[in-house]
């Protein structure tokens, strides 16, 4: 089964996923990160872990998850494989089928991803692309309900650039039954399919050009750098100019109900998106969340193999 973005998967199966999430985290409780779990559901198995961009929580948080479940894992960079050098993704997915047990893969367009899927004969995970990144999402969903519980009916302000982390945050409000006010400026709004499908699904998604309105009331305050991988350098200071009002700062994050948290998927611009007072303050949860990618990714990865 691939997981490739959260308004592909069974609600149902998410849902397992982060229960299971959990309790495998619980499990783990007070043990050194290196010890292996006491059931190995991933013995005997090879993964492959292709990064087309640079990763430190995706490539170390899968490689340990792997581990610790009993399986193995070669992490390729893209520029060093024939993938680099003309080879298709037809191809290359056929040949590492022959190898490993999965695929799990960061890139940058969404076809490469898509395309990898559709050839292999083994699971494939999306660690990022330029349109989405699933995996982020299920471990900010983990790390809500650790600290407030049930995410659903809860809102959610995501200010900022309507980028990849946005595009999963709008699916699984359409899958986990959250509400979602997108603050940023109107060049970088999310792409409206997500925003129609999220809505489709029963979600009340709000657009509010103004940062303090949109942050009224939320449980959840999350943003992400304002020039991601993929966006052209050129476009730096365009970018900031225009996101420059979409701030983290501690009078924004004022607007918001009192027990709110605040979420950034990292790596932070310190004092560009978010303010060091914001990041290192009590609202903030975001190394929670960098650590929940490992618990969440052990469970899709258990869900991809049927183990
Ligand atoms: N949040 C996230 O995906 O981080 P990396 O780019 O370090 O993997
Ligand atoms: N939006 C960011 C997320 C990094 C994890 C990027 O794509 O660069």
């Amino acid at each position: 089964m691939h997981f490739l973005d959260i308004n592909k998967t069974d609600p149902t199966d998410l849902r397992a996923m982060i229960d299971q999430a959990r309790a495998m985290k619980v499990a783990r409780q007070g043990q050194s990160k290196g010890m292996v779990d006491a059931d190995q559901p991933l013995a005997g198995k090879m993964v492959a872990l292709v990064f087309e961009k640079p990763s430190t929580r995706t490539r170390v948080s899968f490689d340990v998850g792997i581990r610790q479940m009993g399986g193995q894992s070669i992490v390729l960079s893209g520029t060093e494989m024939q993938l680099g050098h003309g080879e298709t993704i037809a191809d290359t997915a056929r040949v590492l089928s022959r190898y490993v047990d999965l695929i799990m893969i960061r890139t940058f367009e969404e076809s490469t991803l898509l395309e990898l899927a559709d050839h292999a004969s083994v699971p494939v995970i999306n660690g990022l692309t330029n349109r989405t990144h699933p995996c982020q999402i299920m471990a900010d969903i983990l790390t809500y309900e650790e600290h407030r519980g049930p995410i659903a009916g809860k809102k959610v302000v995501w200010t900022g650039d309507g980028n990849n982390v946005c595009a999963s945050f709008l699916h699984a409000a359409g899958q986990f039954g959250f509400d979602l006010t997108f603050t940023g400026p109107p060049t970088l709004d999310p792409d409206p399919v997500f925003v129609a499908e999220a809505r489709a699904k029963g979600a009340t998604i709000e657009i509010e050009r103004d940062a303090a309105k949109a942050v009224a009331g939320a449980d959840l305050v999350v943003t992400d750098t304002w020039v991601s991988m993929h966006d052209p350098q050129s476009t730096r200071e365009r970018r900031h100019n225009q996101l420059r009002p979409y701030r983290v700062d501690a009078a924004l994050m004022a607007h918001a109900a009192p027990d709110a948290l605040f979420m950034h998927c990292l790596p932070a611009h310190r004092e560009e998106e978010v303010t060091s007072q914001v990041m290192d303050g009590p609202q903030s949860v975001i190394f929670d969340e960098a650590e929940n990618r490992l618990h969440a990714q052990k469970a899709i990865l258990r869900w991809c193999l049927g183990v």
